[in-house]
């Protein structure tokens, strides 16, 4: 088989990835922070001054989802249309700035870690703090394939097609 690909494959290929990452991650976080802060508002409510109470979660996770927001608005508006155009040279600019933002994401979940004594929960929890907590995990585990995905392959895709059109 010849190794090199189609420019059509490879398009597509890029497309696929990122309705991939839309519909799964995009999608998906704009479900489940919601639901997380609404769960964590009824926990600090209700135990308030219980010494493993998250106290600030709720606020941290507006926060977060805000920030998410604002980022996910910038990869579906400006970012993904340019590299499914395969306008790479263009994109690492952006992507940059993309992948600066995911680290921000993950200081982020690093804090509600901390805030949650790394999830792990009281033995009288009752279940809105046991749902809050294993929705916590599920969505960190989400967070960090989905940033997995758009730095290590299709980021590094763009970057590596702009590198072998340099050493053409
Ligand atoms: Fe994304
Ligand atoms: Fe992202």
């Amino acid at each position: 088989m010849n190794a090199q690909v189609p420019i059509e494959l490879g398009a597509l290929a890029t497309e696929e990835l990122i309705d991939y990452i839309v519909s799964r991650f995009h999608t998906g976080h704009r479900e489940q922070l919601p639901e997380l802060i609404r769960l964590s508002r009824r926990v600090e409510h209700a135990h308030a001054g219980h010494a493993r109470c998250p106290e600030g979660l709720a606020d941290e996770l507006e926060a977060h989802l805000q920030e998410v927001e604002s980022h996910m608005l910038k990869e579906e508006q400006v970012l993904f249309p340019m590299l499914s155009r395969g306008m790479n040279a263009p994109a690492q600019g952006p992507i940059s700035v993309m992948m600066f933002e995911h680290d921000q994401h993950i200081d982020a979940v690093e804090r509600i870690h901390r805030l949650t004594h790394d999830l792990i929960l009281p033995d009288d929890a009752c279940n809105t703090w046991q749902r809050l907590y294993e929705g916590l995990a599920h969505y960190a585990q989400e967070l960090t394939q989905h940033i997995h995905l758009e730095n290590n392959v299709l980021f590094a895709q763009a970057s590596q097609a702009v590198k072998g059109a340099q050493n053409a």
